[in-house]
């Protein structure tokens, strides 16, 4: 990719953009100034990116997003512009630097990791989408852009679909490029122009995907890209699974003595704190919630599956229980209102009974005294025959019966005695 940088200018700005390897903030070699390097300072910073996520006191996203799944840290383009990155807050002054990863396929598409300093000293693993069966090493120094012959390719067995380890091993006298425990490369120091390009000062860790093919690409990263990205097959995703970085120098800050950029003028502070690390190095790392759960040892998990299925089997028990008991209640309810709806229903027929015996009485009343008075000749009969009967001793000597005295005799033994 440098090669093309070299032929334009316009390529190499853009370049800088989407990747930052020929931009830095400030350069040692120009300034004196410069602020000094947060140092990883451990022999063995590891993080495994299933269990947990990069914290920002460690990590600086410089382009999102970075999703966690299954595989990791997935560094997903899922649409054009998109070119998930990030570096590391602290910079290793010689050391190891290995990552397990995959990258991603499409054609034109970058997956990298590399290591660069503030004098942009570099050195790159880096995959061509388009190419599922090499890899490309690579290292810059001091910035020189011109110097593009040092790329090598290497055969790799399908590094898309298989969890490789790209291991860096780096110290003052040589550079070494492993992939699964194998030296594919070896750069001595004096081999590197007598040392003069050889990386050497203090370096950050990158790791992203970009689109070399993107259409807006100048021709010449279209190319060296393995040709123009076709959207239409995104996600594009390069995994990493986990990342192990070794400080050769453990100190708490690294800072350029003076403008050589050469090993030996770089000083080692031990004087601040040392950066708060995540990952297996920090009890206090950030997961995902699935991280979380991942995390919990097996008994664990039983134990909270036990206890969530005895809360979920619970809650269905009482749920039941008390549909159950609302059936049951309106059971009884319904009962008792049948009872009471019966027992008015009882005391209506009752009622109702007693109420036609009382007119059935009335009316035997009624007809009785109709009895009495209808046939009036029996009641008067019997008034007359009591009267008749009394009337008889007292008018016995009245046997002349009158009318008067008939009709009032009537009168008297049927309304009042
Ligand atoms: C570094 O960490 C790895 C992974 O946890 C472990 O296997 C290795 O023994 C550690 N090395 C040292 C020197 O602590
Ligand atoms: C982190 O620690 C856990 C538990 O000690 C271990 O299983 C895991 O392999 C470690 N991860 C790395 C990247 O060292
Ligand atoms: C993160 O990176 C951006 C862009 O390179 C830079 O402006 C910012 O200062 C960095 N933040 C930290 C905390 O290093
Ligand atoms: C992959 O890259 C290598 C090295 O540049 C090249 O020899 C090979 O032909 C490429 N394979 C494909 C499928 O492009
Ligand atoms: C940059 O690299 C080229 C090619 O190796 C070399 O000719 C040139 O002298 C280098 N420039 C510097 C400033 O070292
Ligand atoms: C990765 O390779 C390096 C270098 O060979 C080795 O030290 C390290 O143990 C390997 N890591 C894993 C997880 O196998
Ligand atoms: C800081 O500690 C490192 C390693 O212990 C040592 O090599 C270095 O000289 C120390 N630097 C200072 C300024 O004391």
């Amino acid at each position: 990719m440098h090669s093309f940088q070299a032929t334009s200018v316009a390529l190499l700005s853009l370049l800088a953009t989407a990747y930052g390897q020929t931009f830095t903030s400030c350069n040692p070699l120009e300034k004196t100034d410069c602020p000094p390097n947060t140092a990883l300072g451990v022999a063995n910073y590891t993080i495994d990116f299933s269990q947990n996520t990069m914290s920002d006191k460690v990590w600086n996203v410089t382009a999102r997003p970075i999703n966690y799944g299954d595989d990791g840290a997935e560094f997903t383009i899922a649409q054009q512009g998109q070119s998930p990155t990030v570096q590391s807050n602290f910079f290793i002054f010689f050391g190891q630097v290995e990552i397990i990863m995959k990258p991603a396929a499409g054609q034109g598409i970058v997956s990298s990791m590399v290591l660069q300093s503030m004098d942009l000293d570099e050195v790159d693993w880096e995959f061509i989408g388009g190419n599922n069966s090499y890899v490309e090493t690579n290292f810059f120094s001091k910035g020189n852009q011109t110097d593009y012959g040092n790329a090598i390719w290497y055969p790799i067995e399908d590094p898309q679909n298989t969890w490789h380890n790209y291991t860096l091993d780096w110290s003052p006298e040589k550079l070494d490029w492993i992939i699964d425990g194998n030296v594919i490369r070896t750069l001595k120091y004096e081999d590197a122009n007598n040392g003069l390009k050889f990386p050497q000062t203090p370096c950050d860790v990158r790791l992203g995907i970009w689109a070399g093919g993107d259409p807006k690409q100048p021709q010449g990263t279209i190319d060296w890209a393995g040709g123009e990205t076709n959207y239409d097959d995104v996600p594009f995703t390069m995994a990493v699974k986990s990342l192990r970085v070794s400080d050769a120098s453990r100190g708490t800050q690294y800072v350029y003595g003076d403008t050589s950029g050469s090993w030996q003028s770089i000083k080692i502070l031990n004087e601040t704190k040392p950066i708060p690390l995540d990952g297996n190095n920090s009890a206090s790392s950030s997961q995902t919630v699935s991280q979380k759960w991942n995390g919990l040892p097996q008994t664990t998990k039983y134990i909270v599956i036990g206890v969530v299925c005895g809360v979920v089997g619970l809650a269905i028990l009482v749920f039941a229980f008390c549909c159950i008991r609302q059936r049951r209640a309106g059971k009884h309810e319904r009962l008792l209102e049948d009872a009471k709806y019966e027992k008015m229903q009882g005391e209506v027929m009752a009622y109702r009974a007693d109420m036609n015996r009382m007119r059935n009485d009335r009316k035997m009343m009624t007809a009785a005294s109709v009895e009495h008075f209808s046939p009036v000749s029996p009641m008067m009969g019997n008034a007359g025959a009591a009267f008749h009967g009394q009337a008889s001793p007292m008018m016995g000597g009245g046997r002349s019966p009158n009318q008067m005295g008939y009709g009032y005799a009537g009168g008297r033994g049927y309304q009042k005695y």
